[in-house]
């Protein structure tokens, strides 16, 4: 257990959905530890937070680094005293980028799906430790197999190899962990955000920030008779 108030890593925070997660956890009284793959960019978005009387820290991770993962436990537990919440949340998506080929698909799942499995593994003990250990994976409703295999709810300008497959991977570590992790007090649950403007959802998005980060807010303080092993937009359950 980290102290008396409850502290949460969130990966990908230096901008967009990340940023504003650490924003509403902050604003309930959570120490909030901005993950930054460029520190000099997460110190800037923990400067900001800090501006707005919030308790926000920045660590560098890029989840693809081995090395950087490596150096997270003995952070947390030297600066904080241990860790309660972890959001997944670092993403890409390539497709916008070009033609899509195996090195797109390979270093998609390296982010999307290999860091936050890794990232997890490393900060497992931590949580144990928490008496509300709670990992949010940032999937998307695009991970969902139901969804891509109906017609009439996706059309194919929406079938994304890499990021929808890389999704649907991380859905199904979600449910993995939950079953192994049934008997501690961590819940591991899927969170989709909606459709919202950020540098990957783009302009075009007609959610904005705020709406989209409650789903891993609501999650991250879920109490302890909570879901675990679920895949939620805002109070709704997505089907798998
Ligand atoms: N926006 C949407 O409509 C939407 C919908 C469904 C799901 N999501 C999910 O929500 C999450 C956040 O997305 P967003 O919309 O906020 O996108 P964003 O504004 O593009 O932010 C993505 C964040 O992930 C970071 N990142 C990317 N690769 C990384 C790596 N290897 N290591 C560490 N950080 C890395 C980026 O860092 P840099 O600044 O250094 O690039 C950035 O901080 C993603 O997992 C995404 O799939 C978004």
């Amino acid at each position: 257990m980290a102290g008396t108030k409850k502290v949460a890593l969130i990966t990908g925070a230096n901008k967009g959905l990340g940023l504003e997660i650490a924003r509403q956890l902050g604003r309930e009284g959570v120490t909030v530890v901005i993950g930054a793959r460029d520190i000099a960019k997460g110190q800037t978005a923990a400067n900001t937070l800090q501006a707005e009387g919030l308790d926000a820290h920045a660590v560098k991770i890029d989840v693809t680094s081995a090395e950087d993962i490596a150096a997270l436990p003995a952070f947390f537990a030297t600066k904080f005293g241990g860790l309660d919440i972890l959001i997944n949340n670092a993403g890409v998506m390539k497709e916008r980028e070009g033609e899509v080929n195996a090195e797109t698909l390979r270093s998609t799942f390296e982010a999307n799906v290999i860091g936050p499995f890794a990232v997890t593994q490393a900060l497992l003990p931590l949580l144990k430790a928490s008496l509300a250990g709670r990992i949010v994976n940032h999937s998307s409703i695009l991970g969902s197999l139901t969804v891509n295999s109906a017609p009439d709810q996706i059309s194919t300008e929406w079938l994304a190899p890499a990021y929808n497959s890389s999704k649907a991977a991380l859905n199904m570590l979600t449910i993995i962990q939950a079953r192994q992790l049934a008997d501690t007090k961590i819940k591991v649950n899927a969170a989709h955000p909606g459709w919202v403007k950020t540098d990957l959802g783009t302009d075009a998005a007609p959610m904005e920030t705020p709406d989209g980060a409650k789903t891993a807010v609501r999650l991250a303080l879920l109490p302890e008779d909570g879901p675990s092993g679920g895949y939620f937009h805002m109070n709704d359950t997505l089907p798998w």
